[in-house]
């Protein structure tokens, strides 16, 4: 199935270029040490499409291998590599790649608008590599700041015990960030629901919010960043809504039309726009599980995922 297509350019932009190709041909091709981060979103080996197939899990395992070596050597030293898989299959992925890294860190995508049909635990998430090729991978932590919880701001200043890590030589009253808390590695964004402006058909779009996240945070502006397997451009959009520069690349003809038509018109699925329309959805949905204790609203309740 991933028989190597001959690169053909699709879309160029001022900030990048969009390519049909296959991804080892493809990452092979980079001039090495040129890219400043890889957000790459590949098949997971579950079979969800014809790309999704392989003849095992060792074959994927392999094939994961070897597309991720391609991605190191053209990244920069302090460059760094999203991956993005179904867990229990991602984890045979991490243990065969992760000590050829200077480090690696496990961060879980959680969503809560996921029906659970089955009797079994509901699944509510997917996990990312994140690949840091040097000791000082790039890592902006004021772009990606979170709200604070709920104690934080209930008693934003306070005196720090003297047995804080935030103790000796910190100033003795802490003060919330006003930009926010600093970001975890449990990050929070819905799924894609069908009928949503950003939804296209592709069968496994990620959320620009999502990632907007990584490449915010391990990006500069005017950085170059790669995306192997473009699927519907996501991380081509969020580049040229921030200004980075980006390459991708997509096996299927259809895939690269729809990205070209969202890169053509970022304006229409602009990350802002997106957390604008995901905050007024989460604050309806924070509502309607408080009101949820009341037997009268149940119906809504379960309208809502
Ligand atoms: C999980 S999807 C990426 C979805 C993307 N992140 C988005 O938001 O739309 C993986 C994509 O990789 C493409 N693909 C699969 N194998 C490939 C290969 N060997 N080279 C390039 N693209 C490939 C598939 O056609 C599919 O569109």
């Amino acid at each position: 199935m991933r028989a190597a297509e001959s690169r053909s350019p699709v879309l160029e932009t001022t900030l990048g270029r969009l390519e049909r190709g296959e991804a080892l041909e493809w990452l092979s091709a980079l001039a090495p040490g040129s890219v400043d981060l890889v957000v790459a979103d590949p098949p997971y080996n579950l079979g969800r499409s014809e790309w999704d197939r392989f003849e095992s899990q060792d074959a994927f395992v392999s094939w994961s291998r070897e597309w991720i070596r391609a991605a190191q050597r053209a990244l920069k030293p302090e460059g760094s590599a999203y991956v993005m898989g179904w867990s229990e299959l991602l984890a045979d992925v991490k243990a065969a790649v992760a000590r050829e890294w200077a480090g690696c860190r496990w961060l879980v995508w959680f969503y809560r608008n996921k029906a659970n049909l089955r009797d079994d635990w509901g699944r509510s998430h997917e996990s990312i590599l994140h690949l840091r090729n040097g000791p000082r991978a790039t890592f902006n932590t004021d772009p990606v700041r979170i709200p604070y919880n709920a104690h934080t701001t209930r008693y934003p200043e306070r005196s720090q015990a003297e047995t804080s890590q935030y103790g000796g030589a910190r100033p003795e009253r802490w003060r919330p960030n006003p930009l926010g808390a600093r970001p975890r590695d449990v990050i929070e964004v819905p799924l894609l629901a069908n009928g949503t402006r950003e939804k296209t058909a592709h069968p496994t779009q990620k959320p620009v919010q999502l990632i907007r996240k990584f490449v915010l945070a391990s990006s500069r502006e005017g950085d170059l960043v790669v995306d192997p397997f473009a699927g519907s451009g996501t991380t081509a959009l969020v580049c040229e809504t921030s200004g980075r520069r980006w390459l991708a690349c997509e096996l299927d003809a259809r895939w690269c039309k729809v990205a070209a038509d969202r890169i053509r018109d970022p304006g229409a699925f602009s990350g802002s726009q997106t957390d604008a329309a995901e905050s007024a959805l989460a604050r309806r949905r924070g509502r309607l599980r408080a009101d949820a204790g009341s037997p009268r609203k149940l119906e809504t309740r379960e309208a809502i995922p």
